[in-house]
């Protein structure tokens, strides 16, 4: 959800309650908005997006304690070998002992796996795996259980969901990461599966989702959708073709993951075409407003709407 959009939009808050029984902030919980000196909190926009939800008894995920983005200005001045530890560890214990037995899940650390950047274990080269070392992940876990024991505690990544090769790398080394932590008895419950999906020529799910989804729920960890939606950035500016073609990879993409009944919780990242994050960062070279998610900018249901719509049916009905 849109922390700004909620107060100043009252026909996007009223789609929200109307649609959705679990949200997730889209940057009101992350360090940076959170932190804007070392030693200062400002919870308001937290805190007014938990009182929005928990007035019509819709649940809300936090996200996220550790990340490797989006951090406060200040960080890397401040933040040392050091000092980072007990300052990750004040952090997760403000925040989600602030909101303690009142998030459904928390994103506990988010895209710590990164193959590119050539470690053996998979690690992304993150600033807390360089200040804290690669137990960082193990320390976060247990600070998050410490403060809000009712949460159920996510890993969660983007790119584990097609059936590329690089797609099928990164499966393998989440689940590595996983049966680590698992082996070391880390409080993991849960994996988001973040699904930002491409309305690309070639992109496919299929067997290597369905098998990463089996073997997550033999670790017995939980699996979320978390983040989804679908770029259409190397589609021509053709907008019913466009509609077409993000409403099929919803399809194709849910109708696997729906297929396992582990699959607990799907969200969206963002609701309505109004504010999607894809028309900044990577936007199209043609400047066109992505076309990603179940409502256009006049919150009517776009084709997409209707696809998610049949694949929860068709689940309901298997
Ligand atoms: O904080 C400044 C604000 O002060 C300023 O007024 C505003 C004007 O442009 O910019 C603000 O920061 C932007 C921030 O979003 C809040 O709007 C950043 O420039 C912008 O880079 C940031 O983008 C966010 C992105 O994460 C990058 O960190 C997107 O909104 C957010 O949707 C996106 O979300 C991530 C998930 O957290 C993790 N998974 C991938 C997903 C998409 O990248």
């Amino acid at each position: 959800m849109n922390a700004k959009a909620l107060a100043a939009e009252p026909d996007y808050a009223a789609l929200v309650r109307q649609q959705c029984s679990i949200v997730v902030s889209e940057n009101a919980l992350k360090w940076d908005a959170l932190r804007p000196a070392r030693g200062t909190f400002d919870f308001e926009a937290a805190d007014a997006l938990l009182a929005f939800a928990e007035a019509d008894r819709i649940k809300v995920r936090g996200h996220t304690l550790v990340w490797h983005r989006q951090l406060p200005g200040w960080f890397a001045a401040e933040a040392s070998a050091g000092n980072a530890r007990t300052m990750l560890g004040e952090h997760i214990d403000r925040v989600a002992g602030r909101y303690g037995g009142r998030m459904h899940s928390w994103d506990v650390v988010n895209e710590a796996v990164h193959l590119a950047d050539g470690r053996p274990d998979g690690l992304r080269d993150s600033p807390w795996l360089r200040l804290i070392g690669e137990d960082y992940i193990e320390f976060a876990f247990l600070s998050a259980r410490a403060a809000d024991p009712q949460a159920l505690l996510a890993y969660n990544d983007f790119g584990l969901e097609s059936e590329s090769a690089d797609a099928q790398a990164k499966r393998l080394a989440v689940l590595l990461l996983l049966r680590r932590l698992k082996a070391r008895h880390v409080p993991v419950d849960a994996v988001g599966i973040q699904a930002h999906l491409a309305a690309a020529a070639g992109e496919r799910y299929g067997a290597g989702l369905r098998r990463f989804l089996a073997d997550l729920r033999e670790l017995d960890l939980q699996v979320f959708l978390t983040e989804m939606d679908v770029n259409d950035r190397s589609l021509a500016a053709d907008a019913p073709a466009r509609d077409a073609a993000v409403a099929a990879a919803y399809m194709s993409f849910l109708d696997v993951a729906l297929s396992d009944p582990n699959v607990r919780v799907l969200m969206t990242w963002g609701l309505t075409n109004r504010h999607t994050w894809l028309n900044g960062e990577n936007a199209r070279v043609d400047h066109l407003p992505e076309r990603a998610l179940p409502f256009d900018e006049k919150l009517s249901p776009t084709e997409a709407f209707f696809a998610v719509r049949n694949s929860l049916d068709r689940r309901r009905h298997s």
